[in-house]
Order: structure tokens, then sequence, then C-alpha cells
């Protein structure tokens, strides 16, 4: 249904139809973008590693030029502006990951895929307002404080993932890099503690600088306090057109 509803976009996959669990979609022959952001293994475990990261020059461990960091972070902010905008209700993507977003045959765009965890949010006449809703436990590593303490959600959970997609897309890294148990860095994130930046690439490019930033910002831990995702797409655009006005 989200497919259908959205395959006019531009930014979602086009579904062309379905059969019980089955689904006929557009192919896209590179693949997901994960293996683009992080192309090893994203870890630095071992405290030699780190301390090489720091004393060493600052090199992203990914090969992404660094306007086109911004430009597929723009691209994959949009997608979920056109989930979260829908003119029907707010449809919550609740699965963002690197892999959701699948690489065009043009080689540089990314269309949002995988819905089979999305939620189209109740309003409530009464409030006017959307209902929160409930989902029991998060697992994996790449969600928000809320969703790990089973707190009642709401559409800002796409915008802390879309934080670790931005993340892995300026550094080649996961987000807590030191870390590969997932238990272990969920206690992390439910404790407030932020993915660290290394703060030298506010000084690398200026599209790398504007990431940091919203990055950061969709990393609050209070999700009213996050930028919505409308919000995000009006900095990353406006950092698009700072960077092009500077090259
Ligand atoms: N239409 C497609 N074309 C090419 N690869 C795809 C396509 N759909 C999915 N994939 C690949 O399969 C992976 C899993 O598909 P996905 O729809 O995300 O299901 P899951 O719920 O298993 O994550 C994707 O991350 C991507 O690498
Ligand atoms: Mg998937």
């Amino acid at each position: 249904m989200v497919a259908d509803r959205l395959t006019s976009s531009p930014r979602i996959y086009d579904i062309y139809g379905f059969c019980g669990m089955a689904i006929m979609s557009e192919y896209f022959p590179y693949g997901d973008y994960e293996d683009v952001a992080v192309p090893g293994t994203g870890y630095l475990l071992t405290t030699k590693e780190q301390i090489e990261q720091q004393e060493n020059e600052l090199t992203p461990y990914n090969d992404i030029e660094s306007i086109d960091k911004l430009r597929i972070s723009l691209q994959m902010a949009e997608a979920l502006a056109d989930l979260h905008g829908d003119p029907n209700g707010a449809i919550v993507h609740q699965d963002v990951q690197l892999s959701q977003y699948l690489l065009s045959s043009d080689g540089k765009t990314v269309k949002l895929n995988d819905f089979n965890r999305a939620e189209f949010m109740l309003w409530d006449d009464n409030k006017g307002t959307y209902c929160k809703y409930g989902e029991g436990g998060g697992n994996g590593n790449w969600r928000s404080p809320e969703e790990y303490l089973n707190n009642n959600l709401d559409e800002k959970v796409d915008v802390f993932s879309l934080g670790n997609n931005l993340y892995s897309i300026l550094t080649g890294l996961w987000v807590f890099y030191d870390e590969d148990n997932d238990t272990k860095m969920q206690q992390r994130v439910m404790d407030g503690e932020k993915a660290y930046i290394d703060p030298r690439y506010k000084e690398r490019s200026l599209a790398e600088s504007k990431l940091v930033y919203i990055i950061d910002q969709c990393h609050e831990f209070a999700p009213e306090k996050r930028p919505s995702i409308f919000e995000v797409v009006e900095f990353l655009r406006e950092a698009m057109k700072e960077v092009n006005d500077d090259i």
C-alpha cells in the first residue's frame, strides 16, 4: 500500500504489482547504498586503530566526494519527506537504514524501499494531533533511544535513523564504530550518548561541515527537539546551494 501510494514520487521505488507476500518492482542494478557508504568493516574496534585514526590525517573510510555526500543525504531526506508529508496522512518508514536506499541505473540517485515496518499514523480529532504508537522494544543498532526504551513513537524515529545514515555517508564508519555488541550499543544510546563526530570534519569541506551540523540535530535525544524531516530537507537544500555557489 505504501509503495502503491508513493510510486508517483521519483524518490520512492516503483511497484508494478503484488501477489500475496511477493512484489514486482523496478530493478536496481547497483543494489543498495550501504556498500557505497561503508565499503569496509565500518568498525574501529581496537585501541590501536582508534589512536591511529586520531593521529593520522583525517580520511573518511569511503570514497564519496564531499558534494555527493550532501547530494545523496538530501535525496534520502526528501524521500522520507514524501512519506511524512503524504497528503492522506503521515506515514512513518520505521526502518530507515542505508540498505533501504537503492541506487538507480544512473548511478546518481537513490530511491527509498522496504516498507514492511511502515506505520500509517492515526489522527486524534480531539487533540488535533497524530496519535503516538507502540512497536515493542526496538532491536539492532540503527534505532532511536525511544525505540530501545519501548516508548510511544512518532515520525521522529525516522529522523534519528536518517542521522545514522548521514553519519556513515560522512565518515564511512558505523555510528559507535568502537562497539560491535548491539546490546551495549543500545545502552549507550539510551544513556544519551551521541555518536562521536571527529571535529576535523567541520574544517574538511563546506559540504561536510553542513553534514556535521545536521547529524548532530537529528541525533537529539528528545524526539520533540529533533528537527522535522521538512526542516532537515530545507537545511540540506540551502546547504547544497551554498556549496554550489562556493565552487
Ligand atoms: N528492486 C531491487 N533491485 C535490486 N536490489 C534490491 C531490490 N529490492 C531489494 N533489493 C536488495 O535486497 C535487500 C533486501 O530487500 P528489502 O526490500 O530491503 O527487504 P528486507 O525486508 O529483507 O530488508 C536490499 O537491501 C537490496 O540490497
Ligand atoms: Mg531492507
